[in-house]
């Protein structure tokens, strides 16, 4: 990019020899014969970027046109002073010293050393042109990939959603409960972690996670998974089998989601009070989350129309987990849940009519 160079000096002749070698140059030249008239120009023309400019001139001298000029321009324009100075003139240059004048002419002055003068100073604005580029493709560059960065962070999670939801609809359909069921268990699962003021990650995690609590049922042959009249001894204990094929496929993955559905897969069948399967453990020792989804899936099944059942009332289905059937009893359950669950029984009505099945 060239430089544009306001020459300021009242003596006509050496403004005339400045102007003419500098053009010769092939700069752009434009001229003031004082010190009022080019702090004018200065000031409108944020073009300039060189002001070659005698001391002693009429109206207004040169250290008053650069002090001003630099008081009045825009902070961010940079403008390269270059000072032609007669002998005896030692105390102005130290004034335009202490404004930033880049240099010094000496006059009367050898032409080449003027055009030498100027290069040097078209060399400082180029670079620092150059520096300013770069800079700003820098800011763009960093802001531009940071998106891209940022874009590829969803589509990733994106996919991994979409990925656990496969899966889930995967060994939904071996099952005869409906892709309904799961979704309505990751919702519940979903709903109870908030109301145990769990963190957003662990949150969303469970509502991914919840919905594979039976993807072990992809192992369970369809004599016994479709059979519709009770199981017998020997094929209850294959079914049972469904909790660690679960167990055993999700965990072969570290990611957090994973390890909440395995954990999920795996205890979703055990009790509170103990009796339950695979490993007949109690308590604190089932992991919370599959607590919960030993709950809430215990609550749709009985919502639900099943092949053994039929669809049953929210509140015959809270009577038979909060007070027991026979079958099933609030034992098996863990009582912060339930307690939970009592809490927030208008929403899980709203979660099972939302998603219920056709
Ligand atoms: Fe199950
Ligand atoms: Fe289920």
């Amino acid at each position: 990019m060239s430089v544009k160079i306001l020459v300021v000096e009242d003596e006509d002749v050496i403004r005339d020899v400045a102007v003419d070698s500098l053009m010769d140059e092939g700069y752009e030249c434009i001229e003031a014969c004082n010190g009022a008239i080019g702090l004018d120009m200065i000031l409108a023309d944020p073009k300039i970027d060189i002001v070659l400019s005698d001391i002693l001139m009429p109206k207004k001298n040169g250290i008053d046109m650069i002090s001003e000029a630099v008081k009045g321009k825009s902070e961010n324009r940079s403008i390269e002073f270059i000072i032609m100075t007669g002998h005896g003139g030692a105390e102005e240059a130290i004034d335009a010293l202490k404004l930033g004048v880049l240099d010094f002419i000496q006059k009367p002055f050898d032409l080449d050393y003027l055009v030498h003068v100027v290069k040097r100073a078209e060399e400082l604005i180029n670079l620092r042109r150059s520096n300013q580029d770069y800079q700003l493709n820098l800011e763009a560059k960093v802001t531009e990939k940071t998106q891209e960065v940022q874009d590829l962070l969803v589509n990733l999670q994106m996919a991994h959603g979409e990925a656990l939801a496969c899966l889930a609809v995967a060994s939904d359909y071996r099952d005869p409960e409906t892709g309904n069921h799961i979704r309505r268990i990751g919702a519940y699962a979903h709903l109870i972690a908030k109301k145990l003021n769990w963190s957003d990650t662990r949150i969303d995690e469970i509502l991914l996670a919840a919905p594979l609590h039976d993807a072990g049922k992809i192992g369970t042959p369809d004599l016994i998974l479709l059979k519709p009249g009770p199981l017998d001894d020997n094929e209850f204990l294959i079914m049972k089998q469904h909790a660690l094929n679960g167990h055993a496929i999700l965990s072969q993955s570290d990611h957090p989601v994973m390890k909440v559905a395995a954990n999920i897969a795996l205890g979703h069948h055990e009790r509170w009070s103990g009796g339950g399967y695979p490993h007949n453990i109690k308590g604190a020792e089932i992991p919370i989350e599959a607590r919960i989804v030993t709950l809430v899936d215990v609550y749709d099944a009985l919502r639900s129309k099943r092949p053994y059942k039929s669809e049953f009332s929210q509140e015959k289905t809270l009577s038979i987990i909060f007070e027991g059937d026979g079958r099933t009893n609030p034992s098996h359950f863990d009582p912060e849940l339930l307690e939970v669950l009592e809490s927030c029984v208008d929403e899980m009505n709203l979660i099972y009519s939302k998603w219920i099945d056709v």
